[in-house]
């Protein structure tokens, strides 16, 4: 695979994926978007990655959409551009990904940040929704899912009136995961991941499953589902290997299968 917006790197059983736009602060077109999900996918079918983090650069995580490309758009053409959807497709993949933010995480930036299971930040990272300042509001999930990580009442003031949070705050409100310095944020980010590839590979696919489905459902519903999802994992050779291996007291060794 060759791209032109990204690079892209392999670290044990860790993909990494970098926006490559630093001119533009990673603002994100349809083809970096298109180049994100090529390499997403491609590491959703690989069995040698068991998680994938997501970064930009120090300075931008990415700076929202794509501005000066939507400027003359109508509705009807930025429908058959299939861009806005492509942030959804993001969540659609089954690994659990890291974002790894530092600088500007903005727009359509944050919008993709929130579209991964976990943050890491560094201390410079700025959080924020500005569409409003462009006479729009957030149009890839931004106002659903910031609503879901930080409450009503912070996201109402961050899409109505432009507050920006600074990593802290974003910790504090539940945005992020942590906050480390701008030089260790992606090392630390990496290790997290690493750790979360270590894991039987079907659980942690299945785990983020669950979660998820806590935010699509009633608490009923989501139990249920937990409880067959629960019993799917007994058809594993993973869970055979992880309980005989807690029995024998020793590592368990897991096939991801
Ligand atoms: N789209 C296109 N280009 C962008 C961009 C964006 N979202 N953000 C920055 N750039 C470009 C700038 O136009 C500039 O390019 P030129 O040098 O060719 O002029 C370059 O990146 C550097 O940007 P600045 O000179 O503005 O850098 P700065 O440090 O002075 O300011 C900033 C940084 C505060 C992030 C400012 O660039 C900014 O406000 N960017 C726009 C943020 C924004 O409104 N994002 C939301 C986009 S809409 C969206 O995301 C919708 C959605 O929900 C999907």
């Amino acid at each position: 695979m060759t791209f032109q917006m990204i690079l892209t790197e392999i670290h044990e059983r860790v993909g990494l994926i970098r926006l490559n736009r630093p001119k533009e602060l990673n603002a994100l077109n349809p083809q970096l978007l298109g180049e994100l999900l090529e390499a997403a996918d491609a590491f959703d079918a690989n069995d040698a990655i068991g998680c994938v983090v997501i970064a930009g650069n120090d300075k931008a995580f990415a700076a929202g959409a794509d501005i000066k490309q939507m400027a003359k758009a109508s509705p009807v053409a930025m429908l058959e551009l299939v861009y806005i959807d492509l942030w959804d497709r993001l969540a659609e993949i089954r690994k659990p990904i890291i974002a790894a933010v530092s600088g500007y995480c903005l727009g359509g930036g944050n919008e993709l940040a929130m579209a991964c299971d976990m943050i890491i930040a560094s201390d410079t990272a700025k959080f924020g929704q500005p569409e409003i300042g462009i006479g729009v509001i957030p149009g890839a999930g931004g106002t659903q899912r910031l609503a879901r990580a930080v409450g009503k009442a912070l996201a109402m003031e961050m899409v109505l009136n432009n507050r920006w949070l600074s990593a802290e705050e974003a910790l504090q409100h539940g945005l992020v995961n942590h906050v480390y310095t701008v030089d260790s944020y992606l090392d630390e980010a990496l290790k997290l991941a690493a750790g979360i590839a270590n894991q039987a590979p079907v659980a942690a696919r299945i785990g983020k499953e669950a979660i998820n489905m806590a935010f699509e459902t009633s608490l009923a519903s989501g139990i249920a589902h937990e409880r067959k999802l629960f019993y799917l994992l007994f058809a594993t050779q993973d869970q055979k290997e992880g309980m005989a291996a807690f029995k024998d007291k020793r590592e368990p060794k897991w096939q991801g299968k």
